[in-house]
């Protein structure tokens, strides 16, 4: 049977104290962990379908035609630690390849991997199996049931890009420590990364034509109309979805298509027409600069599998 552990169930007063920090600023904005509610990652995955959309199908287009090579770098029997495993779907797909001695699926909320993990139990019976909700963005201590020897970090889709840079190298850092036990290094990492590509694509894939990554963005307003008792109006608010340039990031936001007042339990704000809350950052890379950042990191022997457009990258990186 495989475990189940809740880690820091984060306390509803934090989170309401983090949403109002940010919604009383100056320049509004929230994290985009608050984009996924129950409805946010239903529409999440149905932007995974949009023709606009590339990364999740060139990077599974990558696993597909690269799979040998990748589980040749990885090896068999390694700790496969899932960060973000959600329905546990693209670890599922590498098993027979990997072998993994344990599976660890680490998500926000341990509620979302109960069914996927229990079904993946059934499917592979040989494979320790544990379920984990917990926050990682903030800190990756493990259970202590988490396997320490020969940890692979999975960190597909690109979320690295929810990062700075300056936030991506302390994270990747926290990764290399969390593959070191009694001294040694061992395991490492495999992630997939978003290619720094021509503006348009990005634009759209961020702003597609059916609106579903439109509806994705506003539906955070009714997820904060449910956390802080607030009267958002979606319809008077307009996705905002675009490629900076200068940043490398995609950058989504909320703009007010009216004057409006908005309130919550104990407060209010108002929001002038044509103002923002700044709801995402999506980091784009080089190969380059994504393969010195794990360098900085300090991780070593570095591989790069890549689609032929160059769209997107997975790396596997050793911890030592
Ligand atoms: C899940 C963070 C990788 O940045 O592409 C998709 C989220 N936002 N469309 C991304 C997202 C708008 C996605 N990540």
């Amino acid at each position: 049977m495989a475990q189940f552990i809740q880690l820091t169930e984060q306390r509803q007063q934090t989170i309401v104290d983090e949403l109002l920090a940010g919604l009383t600023a100056a320049r509004a904005s929230t994290s985009p962990k608050y984009l996924y509610d129950a409805l946010g990652s239903k529409l999440f995955e149905a932007i995974c379908e949009l023709p606009e959309y590339y990364p999740t199908r060139t990077e599974a287009g990558i696993f597909q035609k690269h799979g040998p090579e990748i589980a040749q770098a990885v090896g068999t029997g390694s700790t496969l630690i899932d960060l973000g495993a959600g329905n546990c779907a693209k670890a599922a797909q590498l098993f027979p390849s990997l072998q993994p001695a344990q599976y660890a699926a680490i998500d926000i909320s341990v509620e979302f991997l109960r069914d996927a993990v229990g079904r993946l139990q059934q499917q592979f019976p040989a494979i320790d199996m544990l379920g984990v909700g917990m926050d990682f963005s903030t800190s990756l201590a493990l259970p202590d049931n988490v396997r320490d020897e020969n940890r692979l970090f999975f960190y597909p889709g690109s979320s690295i890009g929810n990062f700075t840079p300056d936030e991506a190298l302390v994270f990747l850092q926290q990764v290399k420590a969390a593959c070191t036990h009694d001294g040694v290094s061992d395991g490492g990492l495999l992630i997939g990364v978003d290619l720094l590509k021509e503006k348009s694509l990005l634009d759209a894939a961020y702003d597609d034509a059916l609106g579903v990554t439109a509806s994705f963005n506003l539906n955070l307003l009714l997820h904060l109309n449910h956390l802080l008792g607030a009267d958002f109006d979606v319809r008077a608010w307009r996705h905002r979805g675009f490629f900076n340039a200068a940043l490398s990031r995609i950058e989504m936001h909320l703009e007010a298509a009216s004057d409006q007042t908005v309130h919550w339990s104990n407060g209010e704000r108002h929001f002038a027409r044509g103002e923002r809350i700044h709801t995402e950052n999506s980091y784009k890379y080089t190969r380059q600069g994504f393969v010195e950042l794990l360098a900085r990191a300090g991780f070593e022997n570095v591989t790069v599998w890549s689609d032929p457009q160059l769209w997107f990258m997975v790396c596997h990186a050793h911890a030592g």
